[in-house]
């Protein structure tokens, strides 16, 4: 099969031996998969015959040797560990979920990381119904998510992001878009950050006090400085990590709320990029130089 491989002279198409699945795993023929920012990293890291590929959706090919998922033929949607930019990818069960037949393949590859980092980064504010949010770095994959969540969650939400970008946050529902957190009016029982450096820091004057910051990004590798006195005003509000690799929320569930909901028009998948899988350098440039909002899907022919 062919399989984007990273090597010392880049990453690029090479023929590889088809995978070897697991008895918990599918043999998965990846039809459309999405690329992540922290791919960005791992592809400058990792350059010693490296497979990415996480977000990944197709067609069942083979189903798991112990009878778990969907039969061949279902069509998917999944979070593989790696190696899922492939004709074929084996990916355990446990991560996976069928897909209603109203959602496309294209539509549910921009899903699965984003969306389940979206949703548990939502839930670690508890309940929002009738709660203010504010989501930082609103028009990325992640942000675009959490924005539709929070309104279907019941919350009033304010997004931070580029002005040019403000009709399609608006149409996300945002109730209203500001250009910095520190243009935000008043304070927030939950705020999602991504951004980092002066975003966080600014986080932390705008939240509610018994409020929550969910700090799960730092896309402009800044830091933040921040102390005590910093709360004065938000006592007893706290910053709370998220980091996917530890979230035991089962990712199969959180894949089919997600499918569900584009199923019922609820959710809107954050394509910001599509083309074919030889423009694939193409969409890791776009999402270095930040050209397009939202996620890069990739289609394999
Ligand atoms: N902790 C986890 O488990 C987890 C899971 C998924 C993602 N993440 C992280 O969360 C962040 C958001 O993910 P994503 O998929 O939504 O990424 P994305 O699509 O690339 O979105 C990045 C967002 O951050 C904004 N941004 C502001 N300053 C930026 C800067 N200096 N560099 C880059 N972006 C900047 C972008 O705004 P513009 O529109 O102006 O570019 C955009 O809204 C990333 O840092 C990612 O690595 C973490």
């Amino acid at each position: 099969m062919k399989a984007l491989v990273n090597t010392p002279a880049g990453l690029a198409v090479h023929t590889v031996a088809d995978p070897f699945p697991a008895p918990d795993q599918a043999l998965i023929a990846v039809r459309s998969f999405s690329l992540n920012r922290g791919e960005l990293d791992l592809l400058a890291a990792r350059t010693e015959d490296w497979r990415p590929g996480q977000d990944i959706a197709g067609v069942m090919v083979e189903p798991a040797a112990d009878g778990s998922g969907p039969a061949a033929g279902a069509r998917v949607v999944a979070l593989a560990e790696d190696s899922g930019w492939a004709e074929l990818a084996a990916v355990s069960t446990a991560r996976l979920a069928e897909l209603p037949d109203s959602v496309d393949v294209e539509q549910a590859a921009a899903l699965p990381l984003a969306g389940r980092a979206a949703l548990n980064t939502l839930r670690i504010g508890g309940n929002l119904l009738g709660k203010r949010v504010l989501v930082t770095g609103a028009t990325g994959g992640v942000g675009q998510l959490q924005v539709q969540l929070a309104v279907l969650a019941g919350a009033e939400v304010t997004a931070v992001g580029r002005d040019e970008a403000a009709d399609l946050l608006l149409k996300r529902g945002a109730r209203s878009v500001v250009p910095a957190v520190t243009e935000a009016e008043g304070l927030f029982d939950l705020i999602t950050e991504s951004v980092g450096g002066e975003t966080l820091e600014a986080a932390v004057t705008r939240v509610a006090p018994g409020g929550t910051v969910v700090v799960f990004g730092a896309s402009s590798r800044r830091k933040a400085a921040v102390n005590l006195y910093d709360f004065i005003g938000h006592e007893g509000a706290r910053l709370v990590s998220y980091l996917s690799y530890a979230d035991p929320t089962p990712v199969s569930a959180d894949l089919r709320t997600l499918v569900d909901l584009v199923a019922t028009g609820s959710l809107q998948p954050p394509v910001g990029f599509q083309a074919d899988w030889n423009q694939v350098h193409n969409a890791l440039e776009g999402l270095r130089n930040r050209t397009f909002h939202g996620k890069a899907v990739l289609t394999i022919p």
